[in-house]
């Protein structure tokens, strides 16, 4: 478990309290907003992230998250990574992001994964049934219209699409150099967004040809989903999807083998020619999320990256930035704090490896962040300061990892 049982006990009802103060009713859909004061809308992977903690405490309510997210699928088959209920609010989201009542682009499709946990806290199949179509629709977007060339890889046509906006994965891609103001960064971003509405968000005809980032968590989530979305399917009986996504899967996985592992670890390209990007991130442990890396390979990454004091080994976690990068900030957004789901991520990863000391010592050390500075959107490294929005729901993870 990682924490101990009172510290879990006390975590867990605050997590109830935060994702019920949080909880917005609109039109008949609930959903959760992320934090009341800085993100005041619905996000795709905030959501899923919900349901997961939230299949812990009240499932009716994390099938409600779930069920207001896919409710904006657009004809294509995505899912839109905001949608605003409530256009009442001054924050920076009132940005348009090229749709009326949604933005136009997508982020890690974490629903099949989130949907299946549902399952296995009830055992029940109707849910499955409900989400199923829109599922399916999502993913086979992503394989057929975030990869025209057929090479197995997604592509992403804007840093936003990886949750991680400004992370420093996108430096280069973006044309920027490593030292930079989050105001150049977020103006580049929105120039690329530009291109964006100039394209009508076509990603097979128009977007490929820019910033397009096949990254290694987007990738790694992708491969996740499918093994989670091929067990729904045959949990409904649907036996030749099963077939469909479990060789899509192992295309991907195949694929990220060839294209981005190197000197032992997976790495995010960008381009038609699959260019490496060599920044150093917490990406290189979300392929064991997946599964991707061989036993020895990840006992290997654990010892030379995971617990190396210069790298990842902060005292109070994982930064999303390995401290000896250049472009290490520790308390840059997405360049170097400790995020939740990251440690969620990793600790999951972990797990499926059996490397359960590993996994407790990230839950531990997540406790402990929790405790001293409550549910803040990202934590110092080295001093566990809390950073970012307040009242900030992905804390709540917590939940399903002292559950493991
Ligand atoms: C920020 C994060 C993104 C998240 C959103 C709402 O934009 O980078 O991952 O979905 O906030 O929490």
């Amino acid at each position: 478990m990682g924490c101990t049982s009172s510290v879990a006990e006390k975590l867990k009802k605050e997590s109830i309290a935060i994702l019920e103060k949080n909880r917005r009713v609109v039109d008949g859909y609930t959903y959760t907003v992320p934090s009341p004061t800085a993100y005041p809308h619905q996000w795709l992977w905030d959501s899923c992230f919900h349901a997961i903690a939230l299949s812990h405490i009240d499932i009716s309510v994390a099938e409600d998250e779930l069920r207001a997210l896919v409710s904006h699928q657009f004809e294509n088959g995505m899912i839109p990574h905001m949608i605003y209920w409530q256009k009442d609010n001054g924050s920076f989201v009132d940005i348009e992001w090229g749709k009326e009542g949604t933005s136009a682009i997508t982020q890690p499709p974490m629903i099949a994964y989130a949907v299946l946990q549902i399952y296995q806290q009830n055992n029940e199949t109707a849910f499955l049934s409900e989400m199923y179509p829109y599922m399916h629709r999502f993913y086979t977007y992503l394989l057929t219209q975030r990869d025209p060339r057929g090479n197995h890889l997604i592509g992403i046509i804007n840093p936003d699409e990886s949750g991680e906006d400004n992370s420093p994965r996108f430096d280069i891609p973006l044309g920027l150099p490593h030292q930079h103001s989050l105001a150049e960064n977020t103006k580049r971003r929105f120039d690329l967004f530009k291109k964006n509405i100039a394209c009508d968000f076509d990603a097979p005809h128009c977007m490929k040809n820019f910033f397009w980032v096949k990254d290694v968590p987007f990738n790694a989530i992708m491969v996740k989903n499918l093994e989670c979305l091929a067990r729904i399917a045959t949990l409904l009986g649907n036996h030749d999807d099963v077939a469909t996504y479990k060789k899509e899967m192992d295309a991907i996985r195949r694929a990220m083998r060839e294209r981005m592992y190197e000197d032992g670890v997976y790495l995010s390209t960008y381009g038609a020619d699959y260019k490496t990007i060599h920044t150093h991130t917490w990406a290189i442990f979300a392929p064991l999320f997946a599964g991707l890396y061989s036993r020895e390979e990840a006992e290997k990454l654990i010892l030379t990256h995971l617990r190396n004091p210069a790298e990842f080994d902060a005292v109070c976690g994982v930064p999303t930035v390995a401290k000896n990068d250049p472009a290490y900030d520790p308390v840059g957004f997405w360049r170097g704090p400790v995020w939740m789901s990251v440690h969620w991520f990793i600790s999951k990863g972990l797990r499926g490896y059996g490397f359960h000391n590993e996994a407790d010592r990230i839950v531990q050390k997540s406790c402990e962040l929790i405790q001293r500075s409550g549910f803040r959107e990202y934590y110092h490294p080295d001093t566990g300061e809390g950073l970012g929005a307040v009242d900030f729901t992905w804390s709540a993870l917590i939940v399903d990892m002292i559950n493991d």
